[in-house]
């Protein structure tokens, strides 16, 4: 079925419904695991700008769940990692089959569709650690059991599952950023995309008969502002920008930079085949064997990559430009140990220090005529 398409996360070709065609450029984000703490000010950010109305009560385009036993709808990535079967990785080329070249006779894609009630329940298995604790085991120090918090939108996919799978094809993508969008006028409510999006990331909406989901803020970006998500997290996890196929990246692209140069953002699922456009800096406390199924064969590498980013200037000054300003960052550099980010014209729009300053104020304030104290 389909046409031969290149998937570069899965560094070979495969079968997708439709021939490539890359948009002019594409949304892309990196989200740091590491620091996230699962406050949902995100989710709430995303819910109170697009989800507040009828029908949409149980929607949230954002998720914010526990790994290894949180999920969005309930069991919506174990379920199909199952179907799916073995998934064994060469060296950097996935050899296992994607969603697409392991459809069933007759359907575009293997996928599912959940049940309402796996839709009831977002924070089922929030904080819930991998293993049971033995009894006296905190006091003694290293602890074998983990967990991670995992946000999640729709990863705006290059080839994505939702839109192959509409037989009205009332999905699609735009040519100008690469944002999936559902056209409501068209859609008649088949659900085929519910079931198709490996990341159950479109949500039927019962009072209109019609499915939605993300539409990556395209307002915002228009403006040449980041999504609500982005904006809103506290834990300044996220970044927001556009992202190229590795022929085609720039090195003073922060997103680009992240995710090609520095290889330290991957896919979520990479092996599913939809070349997702939401990229993780991997939970670096994690098993490698459940990093490598989540992330790809790139994720022990980029551990290293993580925990040594402090010796590393022009790593360090791309982390810290997240959450740094609202305004879309296209190019990035690091200068007398300032990280400097620019807008699409070149103008700046950011800057942060490498190192916090430290101001000690003196003991006894005379102007004030107060004493204070200095905290580290
Ligand atoms: Fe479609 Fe799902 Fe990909 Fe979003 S994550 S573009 S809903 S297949
Ligand atoms: Fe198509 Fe999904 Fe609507 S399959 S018709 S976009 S519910």
């Amino acid at each position: 079925m389909g046409h031969q398409v290149f998937n570069w996360q899965i560094n070979r070709k495969m079968n997708y419904w439709y021939p490539e065609h890359r948009p002019a450029r594409q949304i892309g984000y990196v989200f740091d695991i590491n620091k996230c703490i699962a406050c949902q000010t995100c989710t709430l950010a995303c819910k109170t700008t697009w989800t507040g109305g009828r029908g949409q009560e149980a929607m949230l385009w954002n998720n914010v769940e526990t790994k290894p036993f949180g999920f969005y709808p309930t069991a919506w990535d174990v379920k199909l990692l199952e179907k799916l079967g073995a998934q064994s990785w060469g060296e950097d080329e996935y050899e296992g089959q994607t969603i697409f070249e392991a459809a069933p006779k007759g359907e575009r894609m293997l996928g599912f569709r959940p049940e309402d009630e796996d839709w009831s329940y977002p924070n089922l298995g929030e904080d819930e650690v991998s293993e049971p604790i033995p009894a006296g085991m905190h006091l003694q120090g290293l602890q074998t059991s983990w967990m991670f918090y995992l946000a999640r939108i729709c990863n705006h996919c290059t080839y994505p599952a939702c839109l192959a799978g509409c037989p009205r094809m009332a999905i699609y993508k735009r040519p100008e950023d690469g944002i999936v969008l559902v056209d409501q006028r068209n859609c008649r409510g088949h659900r085929e995309c519910v079931r198709a999006c490996p990341y159950k990331k479109v949500f039927f909406n019962t009072v209109t008969g019609t499915s939605e989901k993300c539409i990556g803020c395209f307002p915002k970006i228009e403006s040449g502002f980041q999504p609500q998500c982005v904006t809103h997290c506290i834990g300044k996890i996220r970044l927001q920008g556009f992202v190229n196929p590795p022929d085609r990246m720039r090195e003073d692209n922060p997103i680009d930079y992240l995710v090609h140069v520095k290889k330290l953002a991957l896919p979520l699922y990479p092996q599913f085949g939809l070349e997702p456009n939401v990229y993780y800096m991997p939970p670096i406390h994690v098993p490698r064997r459940v990093l490598r199924m989540m992330f790809g064969p790139a994720a022990e590498k980029a551990v290293e990559t993580y925990r040594s980013a402090a010796e590393d200037p022009k790593l360090l000054g791309a982390m810290l430009l997240f959450g740094s300003t609202e305004r879309i960052l296209h190019s990035f550099k690091v200068a007398n140990d300032f990280a400097i980010g620019f807008d699409e014209k070149g103008a700046e729009i950011s800057r942060v220090p490498l190192r916090e300053p430290i101001y000690v104020r003196p003991y006894h304030d005379q102007a004030r005529g107060v004493y204070r104290h200095n905290t580290p």
